[in-house]
């Protein structure tokens, strides 16, 4: 195990959190994001209120093109969702027990002044970054849940239409807004380890 920390973490003295409470700012932040893992089956405990509210709160900090902040969340503790959340991603029985669902989804429009017209009226127009928006929200989200010692995991929506479609039903989304994607999120009832992809040869100095 340490042999295996030490290659992940590099400088980081380990990645097993009973063993190494790492307290230096630097090896707090690089434990979490190393640690991050897909979990994918939870022991059907719920989760507190005050720890949604920070896990949203985490999400809601990522960057955005323009600032436009296109994301929207909602919230799912009601088991009885969840089966028609999933309806058009096969195989997704796995997720049954997680304590809650967060489907993130985006506004693709913005309504604001037009930059030509910056003190005229607000005029409705496609925001062209939504996409990168809550792709940064959702691994902000992923991050939190690994600092709360919960697991999560991305399961695909957008750009499949029939993975989306029962998700825009069951929720009852507007035209504009796309249910990018879906987290289910509990604690883990397996050890879950995260994987190593640290790959030199995917680094190019100076040009290709
Ligand atoms: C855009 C996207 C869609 C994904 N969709 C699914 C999915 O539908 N079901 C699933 O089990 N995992 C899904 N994953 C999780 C990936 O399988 C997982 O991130 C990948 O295998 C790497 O493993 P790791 O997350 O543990 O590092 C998705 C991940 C991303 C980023």
């Amino acid at each position: 195990m340490m042999a295996a920390a030490a290659m992940l973490f590099g400088a980081c003295c380990c990645n097993d959190k009973q063993e190494c409470a790492a307290t230096d700012p630097a090896d707090v932040v690089m434990q979490n994001i190393l640690n991050r893992k897909s979990v994918r089956s939870y022991n059907g405990e719920a989760i507190p209120d005050s720890v949604m509210q920070n896990l949203l709160r985490a999400a809601m900090a990522a960057p955005s093109g323009m600032d436009i902040r296109p994301w929207q969340f909602i919230v799912l503790t009601d088991k009885s969702q969840y089966d028609s959340i999933f309806e058009g991603n096969g195989n997704m029985n796995k997720f049954m027990e997680s304590g809650a669902i967060i489907v993130v989804c985006a506004d693709t429009t913005v309504t604001r002044p037009t930059r030509e017209d910056p003190d005229g009226p607000a005029v409705t127009m496609p925001n062209p970054m939504w996409r990168d928006d809550v792709a940064a929200v959702t691994e902000n989200l992923l991050l939190a849940v690994e600092a709360y010692g919960l697991g999560a995991c991305w399961t695909a929506c957008y750009p499949f239409p029939n993975t989306m479609a029962p998700v825009r039903k069951t929720l009852g989304l507007p035209d504009n807004v796309i249910p990018y994607a879906v987290v289910p999120i509990g604690y883990p009832s397996t050890e879950n380890s995260p994987k190593d992809k640290w790959d030199p040869a995917r680094i190019h100095n100076g040009r290709w």
